[in-house]
C-alpha cells in the first residue's frame, strides 16, 4: 500500500482511540472544556447510559461564530499557542483534539454564544474530510454539545460497551471526581429524563463537607482528618481517613492543580505514610489536592491526560509522606481523628494544632499559587531537605488508631518552639526547656540499640541513588553483614559506584551523598566481624557524625519526641542533658523591686 496522507475522519478516529473509550471518557473531555470556559453551572443529560445522547450544556464564555468551525478541527485550541505554555498548562485541555475526536465517532452537535453576540451558531462535521456546517441557532450565552449514538460508525468500539448501568456507573464516579475537584461549580446529572444528581455550588467549609458527603458518604466525613499544609510553594490539603473505612465506595481521590489524575508518585508517597504509621497496608481513603506552580509539573504525559510528571518528584514524594505520616502520626497519638492538622510549620506557637485554612472559595488558582510562587532556589531546596531532616523516625504506633494512651501532661503543657530546636514547657510555676537534639539523639540511640539482632529496617527509595564510595565492591562484600543489619541496600555500578536502592529510616531525610560515605568512613574501623559491643559502640559514635541528627524541628515533630520522651526514658525530668529549668529568679527579683 503506498503512503497516503489519512483523511481528517480516519486521524481524528485514530486519536479518538486513545481518549474516547467510553461515554464517561466523553462526559469527561466536554465538562472539562466547560470548565475551562469559567461555567459556574454545568448541566448533564444521558439517555441510555450515554450510549444513546449526551448533552453538555454549560453557561461559559461560550465560542463564537467565526471560531465553531475551527473548535470542531484537529489540533485546534484557544488554551496554548507556543512552546512556553506547553510548559506551565493552567487550564485541564490543551492538545485541540477532544472535540475532533469525538465527533469522528459520533453525531455531535456544538451550539454556543457568546455575550458580545446577539446570536448562537450551531456546528456540526460531516463526511470523510469533516466538513464543518455552520447555521443560526437558539441559545444563552455558554455552550451545548451534543453527542448523538457513540461509535455508530466504528462497530468494534461500539462492542466494547458494557450495559446501561455499567456506563452510567462509569460517569457518576466520573462526575464525582469532577464535583470534588470545583466545590464552586455547580453540576447535574439526569439519565433518561430523571435528575439523579445535583451537586449544589459549595462555598463555604460546611457546604464544602456537606458535597464530600453527597460524593463519598457519610463514614468518610465522620472519620476524615483535614489537612492543610504548604512549604515552599508545594501545598497539600483535604482530607483523609486514618482508619479503614467499611464502605464499599474506594475513596482515593488525587488532583494536582485541580486535575484529577492517578499517579504512581502520588499513590506510592500516600501509602508509605500510611504503611510507616499504621504498620499495615489496608486501603487508604483519601481525597487531596496538590498545588505547584505549574512549571514544576508536565500534564502532557498521556493522551488522557490522567497522569502527570513531576520535575522535582523526590521533594514532592517527600513533601506528601512527611504531611500525611505526621497527621496521622497526631490523630494516632492524639485519639482524636477528627483533629485538624495544620502540617509543617516552623514554630507552630499553636499546640496543638491550628486551624485549618478557610477554603470557602473552591477556586483552584492555575496561575502561580497566592503568596507568588518562585521556583526553589538552591538555597531554598536546601532548606526544604533541613525541613525534611527534621522528620522523625515514627513513634511506635499501635495498630489500631487511636489506642496509643498519650500520656497524661496537661499539668506539663508544651508552650512554645524555640529557635526550631528547644521547646519549652512549663510545670507548676516552672519552666522547663529542652532539647530536641539531645532527645532526638537518645531516641535513635534506644531505636538502633535495641535492634541488633533484627537490624534495622530498610525502607525502599523510590529514586535509587547512584553513590560515589571511593572503595571497591569487595570492600562493601566484606562489610555486607554489618551494611544488611544497618538497612542498606544497593546495587553495585561502575567501579567504585553504587546504586543506593534502601536506606534505613535515620538516612532517608539526609544528605546521603555525604552521610553515607561518612558511614562507610566510620565503619572501616571496625573489624568485619560484627558483635554486640561493637555494634553499640559504632551506633553512638555514628549519630554523633554531623548532617545525621536533624538541628530544626516542626511543632509536630517536637510534640512526637515530647511524647516519646514521657513514654520511654526513666526520670527524665532530671536529666540535664536532655532538659533544664529556666532560672526565673533574677528577672522576678527586677519585678519585686519595682
Ligand atoms: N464548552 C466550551 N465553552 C467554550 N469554548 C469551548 C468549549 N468547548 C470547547 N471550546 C473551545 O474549543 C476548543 C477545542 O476544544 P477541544 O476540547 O477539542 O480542545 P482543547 O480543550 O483545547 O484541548 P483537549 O483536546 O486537550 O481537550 C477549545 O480550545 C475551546 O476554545
Ligand atoms: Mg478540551
Amino acid at each position: 500500500m503506498p503512503i497516503q496522507i489519512l483523511p481528517p475522519i480516519l486521524a481524528n478516529q485514530i486519536a479518538a482511540g486513545e481518549v474516547v473509550e467510553r461515554p464517561a471518557s466523553v462526559i469527561k473531555e466536554l465538562v472539562e472544556n466547560s470548565l475551562d470556559a469559567g461555567a459556574n453551572r454545568i448541566d448533564v443529560e444521558l439517555e441510555k447510559g450515554g450510549c444513546q445522547l449526551i448533552r453538555v450544556r454549560d453557561n461559559g464564555g461560550g465560542i463564537c461564530g467565526t471560531e465553531l468551525a475551527l473548535a470542531l478541527a484537529r489540533h485546534a485550541t484557544s488554551k496554548v499557542a507556543t512552546l512556553d505554555d506547553l510548559e506551565h498548562i493552567a487550564s485541564l485541555g490543551f492538545r485541540g483534539e477532544a472535540l475532533a475526536s469525538i465527533s469522528s465517532v459520533s453525531r455531535l452537535t456544538l451550539t454556543s454564544r457568546t455575550a458580545g453576540q446577539h446570536e448562537a451558531w450551531q456546528a456540526y462535521a460531516e463526511g470523510r474530510e469533516m466538513a464543518v456546517t455552520v447555521k443560526p441557532a437558539a441559545h444563552p450565552v455558554g455552550t451545548t454539545v451534543e453527542v448523538l449514538d457513540l461509535f455508530f460508525n466504528t462497530p468494534a468500539r461500539r462492542r466494547f460497551l458494557r450495559s446501561e448501568k455499567t456506563e452510567f456507573a462509569h460517569i457518576d464516579e466520573l462526575l464525582r471526581r469532577l464535583a470534588l475537584s470545583r466545590f464552586d461549580v455547580a453540576i447535574n446529572l439526569k439519565h433518561n429524563g430523571k435528575l439523579l444528581r445535583q451537586y449544589r455550588p459549595a462555598q463555604t467549609e460546611s457546604q464544602q463537607e456537606q458535597r464530600v458527603v453527597q460524593a463519598c458518604g457519610a463514614e468518610f466525613m465522620q472519620a476524615a482528618l483535614r489537612i492543610d499544609s504548604e512549604h515552599l510553594g508545594l501545598h497539600l490539603y483535604g482530607w483523609l481517613a486514618p482508619q479503614p473505612l467499611t464502605a464499599i465506595n474506594e475513596v482515593q481521590y488525587c488532583y494536582v492543580n485541580g486535575r484529577m489524575i492517578r499517579d504512581k508518585l502520588l499513590n506510592h508517597a500516600i501509602r508509605q505514610a500510611y504503611s510507616e504509621c499504621t504498620g499495615t497496608s489496608f486501603q487508604p481513603a483519601y481525597i487531596l489536592y496538590l498545588e505547584l506552580d505549574p512549571h514544576q509539573v508536565d500534564v502532557n504525559v498521556h493522551p488522557s491526560k490522567h497522569e502527570v510528571r513531576f520535575h522535582e518528584s523526590r521533594q514532592v514524594h517527600d513533601f506528601i509522606v512527611q504531611v500525611i505520616r505526621q497527621a496521622l502520626q497526631t490523630a494516632y497519638s492524639e485519639n482524636a481523628p477528627d483533629a485538624v492538622f495544620s502540617g509543617i510549620e516552623d514554630a507552630a506557637p499553636d499546640y496543638p494544632v491550628s486551624p485549618l485554612k478557610n477554603r470557602a472559595t473552591g477556586q483552584h488558582q492555575y496561575s502561580a499559587p497566592t503568596g507568588g510562587y518562585s521556583s526553589p532556589s538552591g538555597s531554598q531546596l536546601r532548606s526544604y531537605g533541613q525541613l525534611l531532616t527534621s522528620e522523625l523516625p515514627s513513634i511506635p504506633v499501635s495498630r489500631e488508631a487511636g489506642s496509643v494512651a498519650a500520656p497524661d501532661n496537661s499539668d506539663w503543657p508544651v508552650l512554645r518552639l524555640i529557635q526550631q530546636r528547644y521547646l519549652l514547657s512549663a510545670q507548676d510555676d516552672t519552666l522547663y526547656l529542652s532539647d530536641l537534639v539531645a532527645i532526638q539523639s537518645l531516641q535513635w540511640l534506644t531505636q538502633c540499640n535495641a535492634s541488633f539482632n533484627e537490624g534495622l529496617i530498610a525502607q525502599p527509595l523510590l529514586i535509587p541513588q547512584r553513590l560515589d564510595i571511593a572503595r571497591p565492591h569487595e570492600w562493601l562484600a566484606e562489610y555486607g553483614i554489618w551494611l544488611q543489619k544497618l538497612g542498606l541496600r544497593y546495587n553495585t555500578h561502575k567501579n567504585k559506584q553504587i546504586i543506593i536502592q534502601a536506606v534505613p529510616a535515620l538516612l532517608r531525610q539526609t544528605d546521603m551523598a555525604s552521610t553515607i560515605p561518612a558511614m562507610l568512613s566510620l565503619l572501616e574501623r571496625y573489624p568485619v566481624a560484627l558483635s554486640h559491643q561493637e555494634w553499640h559502640s559504632f551506633i553512638a559514635t555514628w549519630l554523633k557524625l554531623p548532617g545525621l541528627i536533624p538541628h530544626h524541628y516542626s511543632m509536630d515533630s517536637a510534640r512526637s519526641l515530647w511524647l516519646w520522651l514521657q513514654q520511654n526514658v526513666a526520670d527524665w525530668q532530671n536529666n540535664t542533658q536532655l532538659m533544664r529549668s529556666v532560672d526565673l529568679t533574677n528577672i522576678l527579683e527586677v519585678f519585686s523591686r519595682d
